[in-house]
C-alpha cells in the first residue's frame, strides 16, 4: 500500500519551435496514506503532463525543470533511469493513458499485448497464470487473451487497458480521462471497477475533466488551471465550499439529477502557456477580479489544502 506521495513545486516544460510550453507550473500537493486523488481542469491545464512526469515518460524535449516527487519518501526524481524502470516504473506506479483504450495495437491479440509489458520483467515463467488473473481483476474471462481489439466492445477494451495496469501490482493507479469516450454505463462500471481497486487497496489517481465522477473514488481534490494549482483540498470541502472562483465554475457545471440544462461553462479560449497571465491566470475569465489580481496570488491554507486567490488575503 502506498504510505505517500508529495508533489512539490512540480514545473514540467515542452521546449518547442514556437516558446516554451509552462505545461505544469510549480504544482504542489500531497497525499496521505490511503488517500485517492482526483485531478480535474480544463483540456489543456496540464493533468497528463502532470502525471507523465510522475511515471517519467516525458518526451525527449519536454523537461523537468525543478520540484521534487517523493513516494513513499523516495524522491523519484534523482533515481537513474534503469532504477526507476527496475523498482518504480509499473511496479509501484502505473498508468492507464489518456485513449489508451484506442491506441491497442489492431494486429495482437490480447495475449500479445500483456505479454509486452510483462516480458521486460521477471515475470515471463508465470506469464499466463498472471494474466488471467489480472483480467479476472478486472471482470473479463480469459478467453479474452485469444481475442483482438476489434473483437471487443469499448467497455472491454478500457478493461484490458486496466489489466495491464495492473500487471506488475503497482500501489498508485494513475487514471487518465479512463471514462471519456465510454457511453454513461460502461462509465459507471469502469468507475465501479476502480473504486473496488481502491477498496483493495490501491491509491488511486483519477484525471478527469469531469468534477462529477470524482466524488466517486477521491478523498482529495486538485483543481489545475493553466499549469497551476487553483485549488487543493479534502473533496468534501470542494464539493460544498469550492473557494477558488474556477472550482465554484466547475461546481455549478456539474449536471445536477433531473435534467437541469449543463450550466454555463467557463467561457473563452484556453490560456497561452507559453506566454500565461501574469498575475493570477484565471483573471482575464474571473467575475471577481481586482486591480491586485495582476500580481501573482498567495497560497492561502485551508482546511487540509490551500487556494491559490487573492479574495482569501
Ligand atoms: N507533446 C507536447 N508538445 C508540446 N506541448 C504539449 C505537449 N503535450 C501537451 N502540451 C501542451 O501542454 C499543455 C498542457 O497539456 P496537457 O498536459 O495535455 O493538459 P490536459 O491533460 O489537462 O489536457 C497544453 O498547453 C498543451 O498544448
Ligand atoms: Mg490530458
Amino acid at each position: 500500500m502506498m504510505q505517500s506521495l508529495l508533489v512539490d513545486n512540480l514545473k514540467t516544460y515542452y521546449f518547442t519551435n514556437s516558446g516554451v510550453v509552462r505545461a505544469v507550473d510549480g504544482v504542489t500537493f500531497e497525499l496521505k496514506k490511503g488517500e485517492s486523488l482526483g485531478l480535474a481542469g480544463e483540456s489543456g491545464s496540464g493533468k497528463s503532463t502532470l502525471a507523465l512526469s510522475i511515471m517519467r515518460i516525458l518526451p525527449s524535449f519536454a523537461k523537468i525543470v525543478s520540484g521534487r516527487i517523493l513516494l513513499d519518501s523516495i524522491d523519484i526524481l534523482s533515481i537513474s533511469e534503469k532504477d526507476f524502470n527496475k523498482s518504480f516504473r509499473w511496479k509501484k506506479i502505473s498508468m492507464i493513458f489518456q485513449g489508451a483504450m484506442n491506441a491497442l495495437d489492431p494486429v495482437y491479440n490480447i495475449r500479445d499485448q500483456l505479454y509486452e509489458i510483462l516480458k521486460y520483467h521477471n515475470y515471463k515463467d508465470r506469464f499466463e497464470d498472471r494474466a488471467k488473473e489480472v483480467l479476472e481483476e478486472v471482470e473479463l474471462e480469459s478467453s479474452v487473451l485469444n481475442r483482438y481489439p476489434h473483437e471487443l466492445s469499448g467497455g472491454m477494451k478500457q478493461r484490458v487497458v486496466i489489466a495491464s495496469s495492473l500487471l506488475l501490482k503497482p500501489n498508485l493507479l494513475i487514471a487518465d480521462e479512463p471514462t471519456t469516450a465510454l457511453d454513461v454505463l460502461v462509465q459507471a462500471e469502469i468507475i465501479n471497477l476502480l473504486k473496488r481497486l481502491k477498496r483493495e487497496g490501491m491509491s488511486i489517481m483519477l484525471i478527469t475533466h469531469d468534477l462529477a465522477i470524482i466524488s466517486e473514488i477521491a478523498e482529495k481534490i486538485c483543481i489545475m488551471y493553466a499549469g497551476e494549482i487553483a485549488e487543493f483540498g479534502r473533496a468534501k470541502d470542494i464539493y460544498t465550499k469550492p473557494m477558488h472562483p474556477y472550482t465554484q465554475a466547475l461546481i455549478k457545471a456539474i449536471p445536477r439529477l433531473r435534467g437541469e440544462k449543463k450550466l454555463s461553462y467557463i467561457k473563452g479560449s484556453q490560456p497561452n502557456l507559453i506566454e500565461p497571465l501574469e498575475g493570477c491566470r484565471f483573471r482575464d475569465k474571473c467575475p471577481y477580479v481586482m486591480d491586485v489580481c495582476k500580481k501573482t496570488p498567495p497560497l492561502i491554507k485551508s482546511n487540509d489544502g490551500y487556494v491559490r486567490c487573492w479574495l482569501y488575503k
